[in-house]
């Protein structure tokens, strides 16, 4: 794959102005624009940044004012801000000196994964894969990957398929043309499968999936949930359960739960099979709290059960108060607890 990405660059290379180069303060200066910015938008932007500030000593010098007016338009203002920082630090504290390895650029503000993989690829030659949007998609559809790119899990993953890739004795030079290969041939509308050098081997394109990927999944979707806990309380003991390893909070411990999909009120509680045989003479609503995760929210009520057949079922469990320590309790459940028995 490695090698028919860099024939293929090869003949169908964009012609950019930060081509060829390898300063690393020209190539940083690229990245960061590029990072939010479309290329055909980048480019004046980057013409008029390098003659404004034609190495770091100059940028570092500068007041923020005049760089954000070359900024200007641009958006995300906080990338010239950091960009600033970031040439006052190495211009003055690091003996002008532009660190060379991956892990260093990584330190410094504003310079993510991304940046820093193409910085010491492009500039140093150190065999680290980049990935952006269009490393992402190239990949998914290369090794038809249909896990969400927007979770933790998969960007690893993919980031260590794309240091594998990274065999060329060039690796920046590879760099730019998967960057390039997904940005022209593999794009995200019409791809040119028909014509794709990688077609024979694409999994996507065998699977017919290739319009399907990458898959990301609806972070800003959460779902709501009510979950109603019961204190089932009897001479300071209480009833707990464990929760078994599916869904949310896995394997932790928490009171028995009826979940609705709505609010509910004490009369539905009350007629709830749990309730029914265990002669209840007082319920009551202590405690609601909304908690986040990260794709759903949680209305949580906690409900006080006076009866005077609190026995527990199933896999329940009853423990003394002063036990509640020994349990793990997912962290809203926990803090209810510690509340409420003080404990
Ligand atoms: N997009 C962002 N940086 C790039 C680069 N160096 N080459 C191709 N596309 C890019």
């Amino acid at each position: 794959m490695t090698e028919q990405i860099i024939k293929w660059y090869n003949k169908n290379k964009r012609d950019l102005p930060w081509r060829d180069n390898k300063d690393p303060y020209i190539i940083w200066v690229s990245e960061i624009i590029l990072q939010q910015t479309q290329i055909k938008t980048g480019i004046p932007y980057f013409k008029k940044f390098i003659k404004k500030f034609p190495n770091i000593e100059s940028l570092a010098n500068s007041q923020e004012k005049e760089l954000l007016k070359i900024w200007e338009g641009l958006g995300y203002y906080n990338r010239a801000l950091n960009m600033l920082e970031t040439a006052k630090i190495i211009v003055f504290n690091l003996n002008n000196i532009f660190p060379n390895k991956y892990q260093d650029l990584l330190k410094l503000k504003g310079i993510g994964s991304y940046t820093a993989a193409a910085i010491s690829s492009i500039c140093f030659d150190q065999k680290i894969g980049v990935v952006d949007g269009n490393v992402y998609r190239v990949l998914t559809r290369y090794y038809n990957i249909e896990d969400p790119i927007n979770q933790i899990g998969t960007k690893r993953k993919i980031q260590e398929i794309a240091n594998k890739l990274v065999t060329h004795k060039k690796p920046g030079l590879y760099n730019q043309a998967i960057m390039d290969f997904g940005s022209i041939q593999c794009k995200k509308h019409e791809p040119k499968c028909d014509i794709c050098p990688l077609k024979n081997k694409c999994k996507s394109f065998k699977a017919n999936t290739v319009k399907f990927r990458p898959v990301k999944s609806n972070k800003k979707y959460q779902k709501k949930r009510y979950l109603n806990y019961f204190i089932c309380c009897n001479k300071k003991k209480i009833i707990i359960n464990q929760r078994d390893s599916s869904n949310i909070w896995k394997k932790l411990y928490e009171l028995p739960l009826i979940e609705t999909n709505k609010e509910y009120s004490t009369i539905e509680a009350l007629q709830n099979d749990y309730f029914k045989n265990k002669k209840v003479s007082k319920m009551q609503l202590l405690q609601k709290m909304t908690h986040h995760l990260s794709h759903q929210k949680l209305i949580i009520s906690f409900w006080l059960i006076e009866s005077q057949l609190n026995e527990p079922i199933l896999k329940q469990k009853m423990i003394h108060i002063s036990e509640i320590q020994n349990f793990p309790f997912p962290k809203p459940i926990q803090k209810f607890l510690q509340l409420f028995f003080n404990k």
